[in-house]
């Protein structure tokens, strides 16, 4: 059978760094997609992309869609957390522009890729505190009113509502995965959040390589369906091995999600082209 073929992105760190290992060291021929060079991954290869940028998510597609005929599964696990309020490069609020319309685009411009792929793949990190997250239709960029906390949960329930509408609009195997709480690079310099998160990390995470285990779940287990998501098995989902675990009543929710959608085609400019799904 032919070398089987992946993106994670955001895998110069942390999560996807153990994700794409992980993948390299089963035989799968990876690209790690970040702003960083990591050449740590034996048989991986780095390709610069910046999510906060979205000539860079076209180049990045461009050049993928050029070289590879198809594509087998694609991480979309890169992420930023709570960061005091910025904008990307089109001007989008930075959580919201990087975690999810982001990897809207990039997803939607790879999409040929997926489609001719080996019963592809998509698997999109959230977090469990998703749950905590609101969709801020009137307000979506923080623009009147910001909160770090809250543009983050809004943007890991975008992340949710994304991939389960990714599953009923196309034949992909779109599967959520969330690493519980996994103790890594999440909280950087220069976030407010920083000291409270490494100290709660020091006492109760598990660790990055922990965190990879339900996203590698979600990419490599036979019987994963589509539309499933996963998460550790632990108390509050905070650590353990992998399990089917439930999204909120709010990430299920059908008209949110095509709201998000078509508002998501706009700001980017990248239209999924129409699949059937089959039956
Ligand atoms: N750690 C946790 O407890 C936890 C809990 C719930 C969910 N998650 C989720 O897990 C995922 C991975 O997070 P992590 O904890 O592994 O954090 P991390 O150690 O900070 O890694 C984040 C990764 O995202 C990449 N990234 C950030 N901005 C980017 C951009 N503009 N373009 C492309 N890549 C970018 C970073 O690479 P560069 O800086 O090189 O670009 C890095 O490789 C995120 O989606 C996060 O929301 C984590």
């Amino acid at each position: 059978m032919a070398e089987k073929l992946a993106i994670v992105t955001g895998a110069s760190g942390g999560i996807g760094f153990h994700t794409a290992r992980e993948l390299a060291a089963r035989n799968w021929r990876v690209i790690t997609a970040a702003r960083h060079r990591n050449d740590d991954i034996p048989g991986a290869e780095w390709w610069e992309l910046d999510l906060a940028d979205l000539a860079s998510v076209r180049r990045f597609a461009s050049r993928f869609l050029d070289g590879y005929g198809r594509l087998d599964l694609l991480i979309n696990n890169a992420g930023v957390m709570a960061l005091p309020r910025a904008v990307t490069v089109d001007g989008f609020e930075r959580q919201f522009g990087v975690n999810h319309l982001g990897h809207f685009a990039l997803t939607g411009l790879l999409l040929p890729a997926l489609l001719a792929g080996d019963r592809a793949r998509v698997v999109t990190v959230t977090s469990g505190l998703h749950r905590r997250g609101r969709m801020n239709f009137d307000d979506l960029m923080g623009e009147r009113r910001y909160s770090k906390l809250g543009a983050y949960t809004q943007s890991k329930l975008a992340n949710v509502l994304f991939a389960l509408e990714l599953g009923r609009r196309t034949p992909l195997t779109s599967v959520l995965a969330h690493p519980g709480f996994a103790h890594t690079d999440l909280a950087r310099t220069g976030n407010p959040l920083r000291s409270a998160f490494l100290a709660l990390a020091r006492l109760s995470a598990q660790s990055a390589e922990a965190g990879a285990l339900p996203s590698l779940h979600a990419a490599t287990n036979p019987e994963v369906k589509a539309m499933e998501a996963y998460g550790p098995d632990g108390p509050g989902e905070r650590r353990g091995n992998p399990t089917r675990i439930e999204v909120s009543a709010r990430g299920r929710d059908e008209g949110d999600a095509r709201r998000l959608w078509a508002i998501s085609e706009e700001l980017t400019g990248v239209r999924y082209r129409t699949v059937t799904v089959a039956d």
